[in-house]
Parts: structure tokens; C-alpha cells; sequence
């Protein structure tokens, strides 16, 4: 059967990886989780307190963003180290917010995505999958969900971690972010012109599963 490439891009807390990891599952289709690697790299640059631009594009050929497989779930390597667990803070995630802007990030890593997505038959999530990584993408995913609905979802999985969190501060950060996300000077999210968006704000996770993988089927079968 041909394979394709599904781009998937979205705000943040709008279900991506979720979505992502299980269409992958069911076409049998390598994920790539390309937020993991933004957060990589500004795990190093944390590691080794590089700050400045210029720096931190002068240290990049020393990084080696990988994946490896535990337990058949994807982790992050850096230079070969299993950095799962670290990358996944808000400290980190700040970070890679920030190192995201530079223009130099975002060649050398969107160069290791193409080459990811050679042989197609991969599912890739993240801000500029569909406009910058892949424009050619043959099946593209835009997510959203109300700003309210991802501030619940988020303010949820903090209780659900012992934090109490006050919502209108997570409504708040998330509104933060979407206007980082999209008003950057280098590839800010946005919608592609041929993308499909799914609006999640009021499917279930196996609702929103059906029309993905219905899209999916279509565009295997040439029916859409
Ligand atoms: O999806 P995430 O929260 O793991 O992403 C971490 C950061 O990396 C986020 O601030 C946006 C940035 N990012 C990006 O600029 N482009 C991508 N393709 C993926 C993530």
C-alpha cells in the first residue's frame, strides 16, 4: 500500500500528541513528536547554561536529537542519552519556547524532519508541520479547541497531580501561549490552506479518533 505523510499541527493542549501517536498506531506509521525536539535542545543549552543567540547556534552541530524505543513507547535521546524525563518540565518547555524563535533552530531542525519523512509513512506533530516541514504533506491536521476547553483539560491533569491550580491563571497562560505560538517572526503557527481542522472542543478522545481515521482512510483510497 502507498504510504503518506499526515501532518498535524495545533495550539498547545489541543490533544496533538495524543491524536498523533494513535494514528500512527493505527496505520502502522512511524510518530515523530517534533516539540520534543525544540525541548531537547534547550534541555542542552540549559545543561551547559548557554544563553545567548549566538551561542546557542554556535553549539548545535554538538547536539544529536534522536529517538530510541522504550517499552515501545518513543523517548527523546540526547547524544544518545535517554532525556524523557527531563524534557517534559515547564522549565524545559519555557526553554524551548524561546530557542524555538531562533531562525538557526528551526533550520537545523526542520532539515533532520524532511529527511525523517523521506520514505513517507510517518505521522508528525507540531506548529509548522504542514506549512514548513511538509507542504506537500498529503494529509494535514489542524487542531483546535476552545481556549476554555484547554484551560479545563490542563487545570484537570494538575489537580490530577496534587496541584491546586487557580483556572483563570491556566486560562490566562494558555491564551499566553497561543499568542506566542502565533505572532513569532519565524514560522508562527497557523493554519495551512488545504488543511482540515478538527475542532475537538466537544468530541470525545474516541469521537475525534473515528473522524481522523476516517480522513485517514479517504486520502489512502483516493477518495477525498
Ligand atoms: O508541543 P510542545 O509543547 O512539546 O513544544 C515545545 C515548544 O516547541 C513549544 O513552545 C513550541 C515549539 N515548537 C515549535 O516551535 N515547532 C514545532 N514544530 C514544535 C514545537
Amino acid at each position: 500500500m502507498e504510504k503518506i505523510i499526515v501532518a498535524i499541527d495545533g495550539f498547545s493542549s489541543c490533544g496533538k500528541s495524543t491524536i498523533a501517536k494513535a494514528l500512527a498506531r493505527y496505520a502502522g506509521y512511524t510518530y515523530v513528536d517534533t516539540g520534543a525536539m525544540y525541548r531537547t535542545i534547550a534541555l542542552y543549552m540549559l545543561r551547559h547554561n548557554i544563553v545567548a543567540d549566538a551561542d546557542i547556534i554556535a553549539a548545535l552541530p554538538a547536539v544529536q536529537v534522536g529517538f530510541t524505543l522504550v517499552d515501545g513507547a518513543q523517548h527523546a535521546t540526547l547524544n544518545g542519552e535517554d532525556v524523557e524525563r527531563f524534557i517534559r518540565t515547564l522549565e524545559v518547555g519555557n526553554r524551548a519556547s524561546q530557542i524555538s524563535q531562533i531562525k538557526e533552530v528551526r533550520a537545523f531542525l526542520v532539515a533532520q524532519q524532511q529527511a525523517m519523512g523521506k520514505a513517507k509513512g510517518i505521522v508528525m506533530d507540531g506548529r509548522d508541520i504542514g506549512t514548513v516541514v511538509f507542504p506537500k504533506a498529503e494529509l494535514k491536521l489542524f487542531l483546535t479547541a476552545s481556549p476554555e476547553v484547554r484551560a479545563q483539560r490542563r487545570f484537570d491533569e494538575l489537580v490530577a497531580k496534587g496541584e491546586k491550580p487557580d483556572f483563570q491563571a491556566v486560562l490566562a497562560d494558555v491564551n499566553d501561549r497561543d499568542y506566542r505560538d502565533t505572532h513569532r517572526a519565524e514560522s508562527p503557527l497557523k493554519q495551512a490552506e488545504d488543511a482540515i481542522v478538527v475542532d475537538n472542543s466537544h468530541l470525545t478522545p474516541d469521537e475525534q479518533m473515528k473522524v481522523v481515521i476516517d480522513l485517514f482512510d479517504k486520502i489512502i483510497n483516493h477518495q477525498l
